[in-house]
């Protein structure tokens, strides 16, 4: 489903991956695990193509997207659940993850994508029309977490230890695990 080949990539002088060849196929989860400064958040920027590649390419759902801009690979579904959270603290859980939602016009495929972020986090559904700054930082990882499952053929989440806890950090492997399996066995249309 995603197919990094051969990818190199450089900040200056400084070349940070290399060769990086990996494929990640749908509905399986994978942790990129290495040390501090080794390269896991360029690679994933560079997945979504927010750092750009030197050499190599880049596949995802069958498509070479390696020069298409972030927005067209979000449109593909490819998402990054960000670093440390990021939710908007001002607005509702709703608004957050109908922010999640914006590529989208059609209401009724809105509507199935909310329920279906609800129905993996409960909590969240409970909490739909509270503040997310005053949501307990697991409760507002969920919500990153679900606002980039609202429509995705492949979540690729960064670190989700920024003061969650082992305990949500766990969950949090969870419920992309479910989320994986849930698209892989019943696609989106
Ligand atoms: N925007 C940037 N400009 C210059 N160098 C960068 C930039 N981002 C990351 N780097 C460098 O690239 C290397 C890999 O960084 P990064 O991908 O953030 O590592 P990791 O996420 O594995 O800790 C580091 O040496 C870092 O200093
Ligand atoms: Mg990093």
């Amino acid at each position: 489903m995603i197919e990094f080949d051969r990818v190199n990539v450089h900040y200056g002088k400084n070349h940070v991956l290399h060769d990086l060849t990996a494929k990640i196929e749908a509905g399986e989860v994978v942790a990129l695990i290495g040390a501090n400064a080794a390269g896991k958040t360029t690679a994933l920027r560079t997945a979504l193509g927010l750092k750009n590649l030197s050499s190599g390419s880049l596949r995802f759902a069958g498509e070479d997207v390696s020069s298409l801009s972030t927005h067209e690979r979000v449109e593909r579904g490819l998402i990054l659940v960000p670093e440390g959270r990021q939710v908007f603290v001002k607005f509702t859980v709703t608004e957050n993850l109908l922010m999640g939602a914006y590529h989208r016009n059609d209401r009724n495929k809105v509507q199935v994508e909310l329920d279906h972020v609800y129905d993996l986090f409960p909590r969240l559904r409970e909490r739909k029309s509270q503040k997310a700054g005053s949501m307990s930082g697991g409760e507002q990882q969920m919500l990153a977490i679900g606002r980039g499952l609202g429509k995705t053929e492949m979540p690729v989440a960064r670190r989700t230890d920024n003061g969650a806890g082992t305990n949500h950090r766990a969950r949090d492997f969870d419920h992309l695990r479910q989320a994986g399996r849930q698209r892989h066995n019943d696609p989106p249309g």
